[in-house]
This record gives structure tokens, C-alpha cells and sequence, in this order.
């Protein structure tokens, strides 16, 4: 029987849960393979720009950025539209089939951009200090990880890598929407815009498993029904912005859906935070 293999940035997240349980939950579903081939049409390169509609780059031209730190490359969605505009980007992936298909659509793309394959936690391994005017953290990413102790120590760890000045950018999506109403979400009736960040109709996600420690979500490819799983932490209503605060951000705006201020019907919030 083939062994699974948890990859290593999944085995060292130490989630709070029981680890049997989660190891069990991951073991069994997590293949970033499976996620890496549908997650193109799950986000839809050309509606998240459509979504965004220009928000991204006037962010980074009103804080006057150039050299920017893509901490979750993915399959490059972001960092190759941005080295397209004219930044000079950094992309870093740690999950190596991630960063394979992220190449190959860098590549594709005709652009060239600069790698490293961290974990955001030890970025300091490599990474100058203040070498950054901006860093990403966007698709929902840091939610992949469930210790707060290490949450903390990510945000410091980009603050740490930007100049005076410079700015976070990070994202999440809505969780006390999906903590609130899980009933109604697992009974089927999970309310998603599908405008903003993963907007492909190709590929739907929807929470399949809904606790107070974690969220399951599962990804389907309507055509073929192949399926892509994810366990990821639900952050409860202002929980970022407090561990923004602690992590040392001062000034932080908040954005709904790419509009100023809180909304609590929105299905992402941004957070652009300045050193
Ligand atoms: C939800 S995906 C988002 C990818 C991309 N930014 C997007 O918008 O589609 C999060 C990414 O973060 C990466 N990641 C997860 N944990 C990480 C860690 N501890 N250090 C570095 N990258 C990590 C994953 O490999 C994955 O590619």
C-alpha cells in the first residue's frame, strides 16, 4: 500500500486539535497535486484582476513601492501580473508543487522573477532586514496556519523585512460569516459572491466541515468532479487586526471586498498596514 507522506509545512504547523484527528483529516485529503491543477480556474487570473480593479497596484503606488515580497506565490496569479506592471518581485512557495506550477506559468507568461522557498517563519534565515517596500499576503493564506504564537511571529517576520514605511498587505476571508451560520452552510446553502479573489465557476470551494477550531474546505472541478482539500483556521471578527496590532502594525485600514471600512456581508477583507 502506498504510504502518504505529510508534507513538512503541514506536519510543523502543530495544530491545537488533537493530533490524531487533524493528521488523520490531512493525511486523507490533503493533495496539493490534486489543489495545484484545479486552482488556476478556481481563482480565474482575469476576474480577480476584474474583482480588484486596479485596488492591488494603487495600494503599492500610493505607499511607493517597488521592490515587493510575495509570500504565498501559489500559481503565481499575483506576483507575475505585478512583475507585468513594472515591481520588482520576489516570489516565495514552499510547497514544491505549488512552486513548480508557478514557475511553468511564469515561464509561460514570458516574465522572470526572483524565488526563494521559505517558511514564513524563518524568512529572517535568508531575507534582510528592511529589504521590502511591500509584502503579500493574499488568497487567504495565512490561514494556514492555527497557532497564534506562530501567527504572531509571521507578522513580525514580514514587518521585519519591510523598510520604514512600507506596507502589508494581507487578506482573509469572512469566517465569522461561516462560524455563524454552519448549519446553513453545511445543509448546502453557502452564500458566496464569487466576485472577489476566487471568482472561477469551473472550480467551486465550500466548507464541507465547520468547528470552532478549524474550517474543512473542499474544492471541486465540476467537469471531471476531482476534488482538493484544505483545513484551515477560522479567524473569528477583528482577530486579524489584533494580532496586526501586536505584531508591531500601527496603522492599519481595513478594506471589504476592496471597499473601505467593515462589512460584514463582504466575502474577503484586506488589511493594508503600514511600518
Ligand atoms: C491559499 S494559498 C494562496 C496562494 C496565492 N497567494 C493565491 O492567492 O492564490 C496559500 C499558499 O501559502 C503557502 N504556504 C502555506 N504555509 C506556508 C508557510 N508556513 N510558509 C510559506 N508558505 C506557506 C501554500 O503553499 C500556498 O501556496
Amino acid at each position: 500500500m502506498k504510504r502518504f507522506k505529510i508534507p513538512d509545512f503541514i506536519r510543523k504547523r502543530r495544530v491545537t486539535l488533537p493530533f490524531r484527528k487533524i493528521k488523520g483529516i490531512i493525511s486523507e485529503n490533503y493533495n496539493s497535486k490534486v489543489l495545484t491543477e484545479i486552482w488556476g480556474d478556481y481563482i480565474d487570473w482575469g476576474k480577480r484582476r476584474k474583482g480588484e480593479n486596479g485596488w492591488l497596484v494603487n495600494q503599492l503606488k500610493k505607499y511607493n513601492c517597488h521592490k515587493v515580497f510575495e509570500s504565498s506565490f501559489g500559481d503565481g496569479c499575483d506576483a507575475i501580473f505585478l512583475q507585468k506592471e513594472g515591481f520588482d518581485v520576489t516570489a516565495n512557495e514552499i510547497d514544491k508543487v505549488f512552486l513548480k506550477k508557478g514557475l511553468q506559468n511564469t515561464q509561460r507568461e514570458g516574465v522572470e522573477l526572483k524565488v526563494t522557498k521559505l517558511d514564513w517563519r524563518e524568512l529572517d534565515k535568508e531575507i534582510e532586514k528592511e529589504s521590502f517596500d511591500a509584502v503579500l499576503s493574499l488568497g487567504n493564506s495565512l490561514t494556514y496556519l492555527f497557532i497564534q504564537s506562530d501567527q504572531i511571529t509571521v507578522l513580525k517576520q514580514f514587518r521585519s523585512i519591510l523598510r520604514p514605511g512600507g506596507i502589508l498587505i494581507i487578506d482573509e476571508r469572512n469566517y465569522q460569516y461561516i462560524l455563524d451560520n454552519r448549519k446553513e452552510i453545511l445543509k448546502g446553502n453557502f452564500y458566496y459572491s464569487g466576485k472577489y479573489v476566487y471568482c472561477g465557476e469551473k472550480v467551486h470551494g465550500r466548507p464541507i466541515e465547520i468547528t470552532d477550531e478549524y474550517v474543512k474546505f473542499q474544492y471541486t472541478e465540476e467537469a471531471t468532479g476531482k476534488k482538493g482539500y484544505l483545513i484551515l483556521y477560522p479567524f473569528r471578527r477583528d482577530e486579524m487586526q489584533k494580532l496586526l496590532t501586536k505584531a508591531g502594525f500601527s496603522k492599519i485600514e481595513q478594506y471589504s471586498d476592496y471597499q473601505p471600512g467593515y462589512n460584514p456581508e463582504a466575502d474577503f477583507f484586506m488589511y493594508v498596514c503600514q511600518k
